[in-house]
């Protein structure tokens, strides 16, 4: 019988395995097993021990439970010739658009200080706030990016878009390559990094990149942690170059107790829950793409290596 071996790190698998098995009953589906015999087919993973790829060696393809395969890639023991298939939206474009805009209206509507003001009993006046005034750019404008420019322009906020190849989407200013990053970053006011995590983007927000953001900028990172260089971002804010960030992803995670993050009155976390895999969603797409595979059919999604993503 054909198999799929499943091996997610801190989820329980048990929920996970069981929606496999019911959409490929013609797969036998069980949790990585050091101790096994290693004939899977189909490996279903998040952030795998190197034991999987040492036990595991007639693979035909490995489904990534994310988007970012940062982690998978910097594996030393990671098959070189079999495809890596990324999750491509899953429901998680949606929440990003929703987490992205939570983020954005919070700083642009200034809720945080109607928020304090309310708390200390104060009815308080302030200048409405314009919209104009507040170009968002968005690094990154592949399945989640381009969901979260249409969000942004749909609350008619200009909206910017990066990425490595040239793009047009309707109602965003589109840049592109290395030429295109600095007229993006001198015409954008808040900065959203959804970016995948490679060797070209690892610390793009650092201190030169973010200077060139119009003054009394703002950022948010939803991509990853090692995108920022977290001393340059507390300079920044520090010198009033920055009004303050949203940061939803970190270069340890958990971020550790000791982290200057944690306190900074300008700084806002969240604990990487900005776009979560959702179980149905994932297994469907994953379930589709194995039966594709078996029937010989191409399949979105296999991450190019030559590029990192
Ligand atoms: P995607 O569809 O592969 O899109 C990636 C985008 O980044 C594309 O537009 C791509 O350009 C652009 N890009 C890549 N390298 C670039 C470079 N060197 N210069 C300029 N642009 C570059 O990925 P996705 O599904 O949107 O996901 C993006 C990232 O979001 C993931 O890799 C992951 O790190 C992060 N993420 C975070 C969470 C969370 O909960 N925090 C959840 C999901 C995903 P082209 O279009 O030209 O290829
Ligand atoms: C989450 O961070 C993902 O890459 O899907």
């Amino acid at each position: 019988m054909r198999r799929v071996v499943f091996c997610a790190g801190q989820t329980d698998p048990a929920r996970w395995v069981e929606g496999l098995a019911r959409l490929l009953p013609e797969f036998e589906v069980e949790v990585f097993d050091p101790r096994a015999s290693g004939r899977s087919d189909y490996a279903v993973v998040w952030a795998p021990p190197a034991a999987l790829f040492d036990t595991e060696t007639s693979l035909k393809a490995i489904f990534n439970l994310g988007a970012g395969i940062d982690a998978l890639m910097r594996m030393p023991n990671l098959p070189k010739d079999i495809p890596v298939v990324r999750l491509g939206d899953a429901g998680m474009s949606v929440q990003m658009a929703e987490y992205v805009c939570h983020a954005v209206i919070r700083h642009t509507r200034e809720l945080d200080l109607f928020e304090s003001a309310s708390r200390s009993g104060h009815w308080t006046f302030r200048k409405p706030t314009i919209r104009s005034h507040y170009p968002v750019g968005i690094m990154g404008l592949g399945a989640i990016g381009a969901r979260v420019a249409q969000a942004l322009v749909d609350f008619e906020y200009p909206v910017r878009g990066w990425s490595r190849t040239e793009k047009n989407l309707p109602g965003v200013t589109c840049y592109s390559g290395a030429a295109g990053l600095d007229p993006f970053l001198r015409s954008t006011r808040i900065l959203v990094c959804v970016l995948p995590l490679t060797p070209e983007t690892d610390s793009i927000l650092n201190r030169e990149n973010l200077a060139k953001l119009i003054e009394d900028a703002y950022l948010i990172n939803v991509a990853r942690g090692a995108h920022l260089v977290d001393a340059d971002l507390l300079a920044l804010l520090e010198s009033g170059q920055l009004a303050g960030a949203t940061l939803d992803v970190f270069r340890e995670e958990p971020l550790p107790a000791d982290h200057p993050f944690w306190s900074h009155p300008q700084i806002v976390m969240t604990p990487h829950i900005s776009a979560r895999t959702l179980r149905d969603a994932s297994l469907a797409q994953i379930a589709g793409k194995i039966e594709q595979l078996e029937r010989g059919l191409p399949i979105e999604g296999i991450v190019d290596r030559r590029c990192g993503y």
